[in-house]
This record gives structure tokens, C-alpha cells and sequence, in this order.
């Protein structure tokens, strides 16, 4: 039943590179790290960010893709050929995506919302306080928005169009980045800024707390598309030839130094418009309420705005088509009916699981899952993302350390190249990851149920 026939492999290492970062680069470092980045504390949480992305995060994507490469299968099978009875990290994995794409999908809507927006003139009002929150507490509009993104997801993974977005996300990423560094500049320019930098920038080492580095390892492995075996089954389209450390360190550069990138756009755009005191309180919605300021003052800032939204989009759907995939995939393995039949089943089955998500901001605003004032899309993902994958996270390094033992993953890196980070690759994956997600997780477990608070 696993897959034996030959796998497509992808062209090279550009191709790898291009294909995994399409997957990285998406609402991840535009819509959720600046908002965790101005929650936890600003400069205290990019250090931690940066040191763990640099450690830990190309541990474990060395691990990962290895794995992928070394068996040629997707998650739950590669697990299940190299040790039987841990084929379970393969199914814990596989529920992240799924918890994932509904919600996404639904910020994903937000974003297609703001392009009509800006395309219909809506500029002015969206710079508006209260255009955001209107617009998300409200029932069908939110609804509509989410739908119209799930459905384009669906199509482009049914019409196997995915070529096609990718050829185009290929030019629109670069132009994507160049409006972000012209935003960012234009914003930290503004009068006020400085002390929005100061604190994007400068660590207070008073904020940090082991919520800072719960949230920073989750952000990991949310922007990274780690701990939910999309890299395994990435590495297993990948040709031993391709020198994976490489890649690995390019995917992250790109995909860490983008979400500083935005980050710097938007927090220093919050001490401009409305005071750095409210950063700490900042939520999901952080990106949607400052940008639309920015881009109201800005000259020719309408015509810019809804060019950014769109770019943004091709930048959520390359993120969507990959999850939408990986879920896809999951139950063709496990169910004998047509792809198509599949695609449309996951693709009603995302819909209404978002239902939860959308509406939590309107109609079900009264469920408070993580305490007052968190709606359910919260919920969603501090399971994904500060509970199930650092579980996952742990298992990896537990089973690559002790029971394949690191030296299959080395052997799968010198297939192509030399591994000049071995020494650190090992000491992380055996001792420095379990030992301290285990704290990590501990902590967070004490300190949601409120036995202690650091
Ligand atoms: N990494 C993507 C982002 O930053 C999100 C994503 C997560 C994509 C998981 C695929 C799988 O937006």
C-alpha cells in the first residue's frame, strides 16, 4: 500500500529550495509574527526567535527532510518503515494540518476581503478604527470571504493548476518583498516611529518569560511548516544529489529574515498610530488594523494597498495549496476513492470546521476558550501550534536521538555534501530539544491552569 512507484522528484535544488519556501513564506511572517513579535515583547522575542530558528529549527528541519529523503515517504509511512511502533508520530502529525487549513483559510478570507477593499475605493474607511472589527464580528461577510479562499484553494489543488500558481508566485514573491521594504521604510520614517523600533528591536529582558519561548518555537514551526511532516514528505521528493544543510539554511534565511521584514513594517506602523502602549495587547488582527493607516497616509497608498493585498494572497495560496495537499494526501492513503471526490470532501470538511473560526469573532464571540477576550480561532491554534507540535517536535528528536539514532540522518546529509554542523545537529536533537520542550511544554501546561506564573 505505501507508495512504491517512483516519485516525481523536484528539479534540483532550486526547485526544492522554491518549492518548500512557497510553503514557508505565507501568512506566517505576514499576519502572525508581527502580532506574537508586539504580544511577547518586541526585541526580547526576535532574539529568541532568531537563536531558536538557528538552532533548533535547522535541527529539526535537517531532521526532516532526511528522514523524507531516506525513506522517499510522506509522514506516516516513513515513520512506519523505520520503526513500527512509532508510525503514531506520523498520525499526531498528520491532525496539525487539519486544525490548520480551516483557520488559515479564514485569515486567508480576511486578506481577500481588504483587496475589495481597496478595489472598490474603501480605502479611507478601512484606515478606520472600527472597519476591522465590523467587518469580523459580522456573520455572512467574514463567511463569504473565507469561502471564496477555501474554494480557490480547492480548485487550484483539483485542477492540479498548482504548477501554474507557483510559476506566478515565483515572480510576485520578489515584488512582494520590495513593497515590503518600501512600506517598512516608509513607516519608520514617520515621526514616532523610533520608539515603535526601539522596541520591535531592542530586548527587555524583563518580558521574557517561558510564554515568550512557547510562543517563539510554535511561530517556529508554524512559519518554518515544521512539526506536521510537510518536510518529510517534501524530502521525499528530493534528489539525493541536493546538499540539504544548504537548503535548509537558505529556506530559513528566507523565511526568518521576511518575517522581520514585516514585522518591521508593522510594529514601529502601531507607535506611529496609536501609541506603543498598545502593543502588548495586540492580536490577530494587528496587520489588518495598522496597515490600512499606513497605506491611508502614504501618497498613492490606496493603489499600493490593494497591490499589497493581492501579493499577499499568492503568498497565503502557495501556504494553502501546501496544506490543503498534505491533507489530501492523508486520507488518500487511508480511503480508496477518486482524488477529486477526496479534494471535495476535505474541501466541505475545512469549510465547516472554519465556520467555528469565523463566526467565533461574531455570534459565538461568548465562547472565551484561553480565558477572556480569545475566540475560538485562538484556540485553534494554540492547540496547533503551542500544544500538538511541540509534542510532535519532542517525539522527533526523541525518535531521530535515540531510536534511528542521529546517524541516519547524517549518513542521508553526506549523500551530498558534507555536514559542517554535525557536532551542534546531535547535541540538539539528543539533549538541548527534548530537554528543553519538555520544559517548554511543562510550564505552559502549569502555567494555563494558573499553579504558576513565569
Ligand atoms: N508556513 C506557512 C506560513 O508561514 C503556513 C503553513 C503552515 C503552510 C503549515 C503549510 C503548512 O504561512
Amino acid at each position: 500500500m505505501e507508495e512504491t512507484k517512483k516519485r516525481s522528484t523536484f528539479s534540483g535544488k532550486l526547485g526544492f529550495v522554491l518549492a518548500a519556501a512557497g510553503s514557508a513564506v505565507g501568512l506566517g511572517n505576514l499576519w502572525r509574527f508581527p502580532y506574537l513579535a508586539a504580544k511577547y515583547g518586541g526585541g526580547i522575542f526576535l532574539l529568541v526567535y532568531v537563536l531558536l530558528a538557528v538552532t533548533f529549527g535547522f535541527a529539526l528541519m535537517v531532521a526532516e527532510i532526511a528522514i523524507g529523503r531516506k525513506t522517499g515517504l510522506s509522514v506516516v509511512g516513513a515513520y512506519k518503515k523505520l520503526n513500527k511502533k512509532w508510525a503514531f508520530v506520523g498520525y499526531i502529525s498528520a491532525a496539525v494540518p487539519i486544525i490548520i487549513l480551516p483557520y488559515y483559510s479564514v485569515i486567508g478570507g480576511w486578506v481577500t476581503k481588504y483587496i475589495g477593499t481597496y478595489v472598490s475605493g474603501q480605502g479611507t474607511a478601512a484606515a478606520n478604527a472600527d472597519y476591522f472589527s465590523n467587518f469580523i464580528s459580522g456573520t455572512w461577510q467574514p463567511i463569504i470571504w473565507f469561502g471564496i479562499f477555501v474554494l480557490a484553494t480547492a480548485l487550484i489543488v483539483i485542477f492540479g493548476v498548482e504548477k501554474g500558481v507557483e510559476r506566478v508566485s515565483k515572480v510576485m514573491m520578489p515584488i512582494l518583498v520590495v513593497l515590503t521594504i518600501g512600506i517598512a521604510v516608509y513607516v519608520i520614517t514617520r515621526p514616532g516611529a523610533s520608539e515603535g523600533l526601539k522596541y520591535y528591536l531592542v530586548p527587555d529582558f524583563s518580558q521574557l518569560t517561558s510564554k515568550t519561548f512557547l510562543a517563539a518555537i510554535g511561530q517556529l514551526f508554524y512559519s518554518l511548516s515544521l512539526a506536521m511532516g510537510i518536510m518529510v514528505t517534501y524530502g521525499s521528493y528530493m534528489k539525493k544529489d541536493v546538499n540539504i544543510e544548504n537548503s535548509v539554511f537558505q529556506i530559513e534565511m528566507f523565511d526568518s529574515g521576511f518575517a522581520l521584514l514585516a514585522g518591521l513594517m508593522i510594529v514601529p506602523g502601531v507607535a506611529v498610530f496609536s501609541g506603543v502602549e498598545d502593543l502588548n495587547a495586540s492580536g490577530p488582527g494587528l496587520m489588518f488594523q495598522v496597515l490600512p493607516q499606513v497605506f491611508d497616509n502614504m501618497p498613492g497608498g490606496h493603489v499600493i494597498g490593494g497591490l499589497f493585498f493581492v501579493l499577499v494572497l499568492f503568498a497565503a495560496l502557495t501556504s494553502s495549496i501546501s496544506l490543503m495537499e498534505t491533507v489530501v494526501s492523508i486520507f488518500q492513503d487511508k480511503v480508496k476513492l477518486p482524488r477529486r471526490v477526496i479534494v471535495i470532501l476535505v474541501t466541505i470538511g475545512t469549510f465547516l470546521i472554519g465556520l467555528l473560526s469565523s463566526l467565533g469573532f461574531g455570534v459565538l464571540s461568548f465562547i472565551e476558550p484561553l480565558g477572556e477576550g480569545t475566540s475560538l480561532l485562538d484556540f485553534f491554534d494554540f492547540i496547533s501550534n503551542s500544544v500538538i507540535m511541540p509534542i510532535v517536535a519532542l517525539l522527533t528528536s526523541i525518535f531521530v536521538g535515540y531510536v534511528v539514532k542521529t546517524k541516519l540522518v547524517s549518513d542521508e546529509v553526506k549523500l551530498s555534501s558534507k555536514f559542517h554542523f554535525e557536532k551542534m545537529f546531535v547535541v540538539m536533537i539528543k539533549y538541548i530539544a527534548p530537554i528543553g520542550l519538555v520544559l517548554i511544554l511543562v510550564s505552559s501546561v502549569l502555567n494555563t491552569l494558573g499553579i504558576v506564573t513565569i
